[in-house]
Order: C-alpha cells, then sequence, then structure tokens
C-alpha cells in the first residue's frame, strides 16, 4: 500500500432508509480519511458481456475505477428471497471481467435482525461463493454480524449506537491489518 490506504464502501440495497447503506454511511463518517463510498448501485445496467468493452457505461467504470484504487472492500447487503438482491449481484457480475478484485481483502457486514427470517444466511453465502470465484481474499475478522432495526438509523441516516460503531472500527481495521 501507498499512502492512506482506502476501503471502498459498498451497500446491497437501494433502499433509501437501508440499514445496510446506512452501516456504509457510519463506517465513512467515523473513518473518513480511509474509506469512499460507491454509491451508484442502481446506475450499474443490467450486465451484458457484449458490453464489458471499452469504452465501459459509465457507472462500470466508476465502480472500476473505485475498486482499483481501493486497497480493501467492505460489503453490507441485506438477502432478498433467500438470495443476494439482484442489483447487487449486477455489481459483483460486472467485477468479473475487470482486473480489481483477485487478492483483494473482502469483508462484510450481516445487518440482518428480526425483519430478516433467515438472518441473511443465503445472501451470506451467495457472497462467499462469488467472491471465491473472482479470487478476491476474504478477511474472516472483517466479516461480522451487526443485527439491526429501522429504528436504529438516525435522521441523519447514520447508526449513533457505539457497539455498531466499535463493530464498523473493528471490521475496518482487520481489513487495513
Ligand atoms: C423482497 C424482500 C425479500 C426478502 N427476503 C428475505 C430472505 O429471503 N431472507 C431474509 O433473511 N430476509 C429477507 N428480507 C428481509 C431483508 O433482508 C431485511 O429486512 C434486511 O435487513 C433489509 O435491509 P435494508 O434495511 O438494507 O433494506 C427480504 C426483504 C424484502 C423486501
Amino acid at each position: 500500500m501507498t499512502g492512506v490506504p482506502t476501503v471502498l464502501l459498498v451497500s446491497g440495497s437501494t433502499r433509501a432508509g437501508s440499514t445496510n447503506t446506512a452501516l456504509i454511511r457510519t463506517a465513512a463518517a467515523i473513518r473518513p480519511l480511509e474509506t469512499r463510498v460507491f454509491d451508484q448501485l442502481a446506475a450499474l445496467p443490467a450486465f451484458n458481456p457484449d458490453d464489458d468493452v471499452e469504452p465501459l457505461p459509465a457507472a462500470v467504470a466508476t465502480l472500476r475505477a473505485a475498486l482499483d484504487q481501493a486497497d480493501a472492500l467492505l460489503i453490507c447487503t441485506p438477502e432478498y428471497a433467500g438470495a443476494l438482491p439482484g442489483a447487487f449481484k449486477n455489481l459483483l457480475d460486472w467485477t468479473v471481467g475487470g482486473a480489481e478484485m483477485p487478492a483483494l481483502p473482502v469483508g462484510w457486514i450481516n445487518a440482518a435482525g428480526v425483519a430478516a427470517p433467515t438472518g441473511g444466511e443465503g445472501a451470506h453465502s451467495e457472497l462467499a461463493t462469488v467472491l471465491g470465484y473472482v479470487q478476491a481474499r476474504v478477511v474472516d475478522e472483517a466479516c461480522r454480524r451487526v443485527p439491526l432495526s429501522r429504528s436504529q438509523v438516525g435522521e441523519d441516516g447514520l447508526i449513533d449506537d457505539p457497539e455498531v460503531r466499535a463493530e464498523l472500527d473493528r471490521a475496518i481495521d482487520a481489513l487495513l491489518g
């Protein structure tokens, strides 16, 4: 690593009041010098191998550049219908043809609370499969369970709970360690 190491933060949810996105925003707020948020999930076009050529669609180029500049990746994603949200799987599909993922340290926060009947297990199992496929380096210490409820998201879109913030700190430390 050269200079200040950077963790790219990605939420797998496009929902405005998302607890997963709140976690990502909170991580950026507590570690502003070492994090960068990718916030163009909804702008990514549906993956098409025919479009995986230069010039890339703008949001794909932004994603690949952000991954290229990142020293690590932290993901917070909900589970939909027993699996990863389609929009987020689409993001991961766009990484397959790039050179950025192999050996990139990756962690994920499982924020599933009582509203998530399977506790996010299916999403995280799929995440492990896809990250293995793209040869990312999953950092076990940076994969943490932080159950959240919607009421924990403040009006500023952040999570104040010091325990939650401490878990985010630990995940980022593990990724950068
Ligand atoms: C369409 C839909 C399908 C869902 N399917 C599952 C599921 O299969 N398993 C699960 O644990 N939670 C499921 N959930 C619950 C969400 O994963 C859970 O509420 C999550 O914490 C929401 O994250 P968010 O606050 O970032 O939107 C589903 C929610 C929606 C809207």
